[in-house]
């Protein structure tokens, strides 16, 4: 049973699932883990989050899929957060969807009431135990139409478990910084030489993140060379 969902059954929503999962008439987004579908019906718009793969990988995309309910379960009731109304047929995950655009598509500015919202909403979900950890994609920070801050895509999040797990404590740690950095960098569009005094403690770059940084530039000098090498040999 899906909670809050009176105007269609859970058996008529996954069939509907079942029937639309092959064509591309109602996918926001398609990948090999899965497919998300905006179910737009009975005046009622929801978006479903359904597992792809073979028989080796569809149930580790379930249970990827399983773990974002249990987040979602998490943070409900937080405004910035989606309604989530659970698993329909204990395999599509069933999201309230958000009428608005990405930040990406529509950038709140600097000193804004969103980023002030934003940052709000990430230490809340860190008291309730759970880091986001891929905030610095911006698919996966919406803009409402009354501008409002709205974050989606559980899939990587960490949960803190209870007790002493010194890994699961790790990257915990880890994903609570990468989040506020991800919201210094979209708050200040990547030019942190304009960080205030007052956001300064915030964003703290990671081991992780230099390293790949430094991994990237490595790549891309050698790419380079190698581009400029060719070209002069022409
Ligand atoms: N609740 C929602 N409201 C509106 N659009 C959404 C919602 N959830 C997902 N989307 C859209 O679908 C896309 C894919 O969803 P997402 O949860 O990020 O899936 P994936 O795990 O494939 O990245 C998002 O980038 C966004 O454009
Ligand atoms: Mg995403």
């Amino acid at each position: 049973m899906l909670k809050n969902l009176d105007f269609i059954s859970e058996g008529e929503l996954t069939n509907w699932v079942n029937s639309h999962l092959d064509s591309d008439e109602f996918a926001l987004s398609a990948g090999y883990q899965g497919k998300t579908l905006l179910f737009n019906e009975h005046q009622h718009k929801l978006v479903i989050k359904a597992p792809l793969g073979n028989f080796i990988t569809r149930p580790i995309n379930l249970a990827l899929l399983r773990h974002e309910h249990k987040v979602y379960q998490k943070l409900q009731g937080m405004t910035s957060i989606p309604i989530c109304y659970g698993m329909a047929n204990n395999e599509f995950l069933v999201i309230e969807f958000i009428e608005g655009q990405t930040i990406r598509q529509k950038r709140p500015p600097t000193n804004s009431e969103y980023f002030k919202k934003l940052l709000i909403a990430v230490k809340e979900m860190h008291q309730r135990k759970v880091a986001h950890f891929d905030l610095k994609r911006s698919e996966n920070l919406l803009v409402t139409d009354n501008d409002e801050p709205k974050i989606i895509d559980f899939g990587v999040s960490i949960i803190r478990k209870p007790g002493l797990h010194w890994f699961n404590q790790y990257l915990y740690k880890l994903a609570m910084q990468f989040d506020y950095n991800a919201w210094a960098r979209h708050k200040y569009y990547k030019q942190m030489d304009f960080l205030s005094d007052e956001d300064k403690p915030y964003y703290q770059k990671t081991k992780i993140e230099i390293a790949s940084k430094k991994i990237k530039r490595f790549y891309k000098d050698r790419f380079l060379k190698l581009f400029q090498s060719l070209k002069s040999f022409k």
